[in-house]
């Protein structure tokens, strides 16, 4: 019998049991968490990439040969694709803010700011 891993994605705090080896973006489709893709899942647009704590980084696969082309230094500091990225432990995931929304966030917050004087 296979044990599930709970894996966690934040900001959301949406968690989900899944098997060994699926793929952080599997998990997150699972989840209904929503993480950017273009290329399907080849490692080709790198849209989907997410962050993982050094101290969690043992509970994912070792990054495939696409994903360290990919990555590179990257790679060191936490980033992972999710496409690529498998499962083999309990694990939390932060998912970066889409940059179109951090742009929206970002305008929204200076009008705030220029209403209040
Ligand atoms: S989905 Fe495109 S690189 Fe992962």
């Amino acid at each position: 019998m296979t044990t599930n891993h709970l894996v966690t994605f934040l900001p959301d705090n949406r968690s989900i049991g899944v098997r060994p080896g699926t793929t952080l973006l599997d998990a997150s489709r699972r989840a209904r968490v929503n993480i950017r893709t273009r290329c399907g899942g080849v490692a080709g647009c790198l849209m989907c990439k997410v962050y993982v704590s050094k101290e969690q980084a043992s509970s994912l696969q070792a990054p495939t040969l696409a994903e360290t082309r990919k990555l590179g230094p990257l790679l060191e500091a936490g980033t992972r694709l999710s496409c690529q990225a498998r499962v083999k432990g309990d694990v939390t995931v932060t998912i970066p803010e889409d940059p179109l929304k951090a742009v929206i966030r970002k305008k929204l917050a200076e009008q705030e700011e220029d209403d209040f004087f």
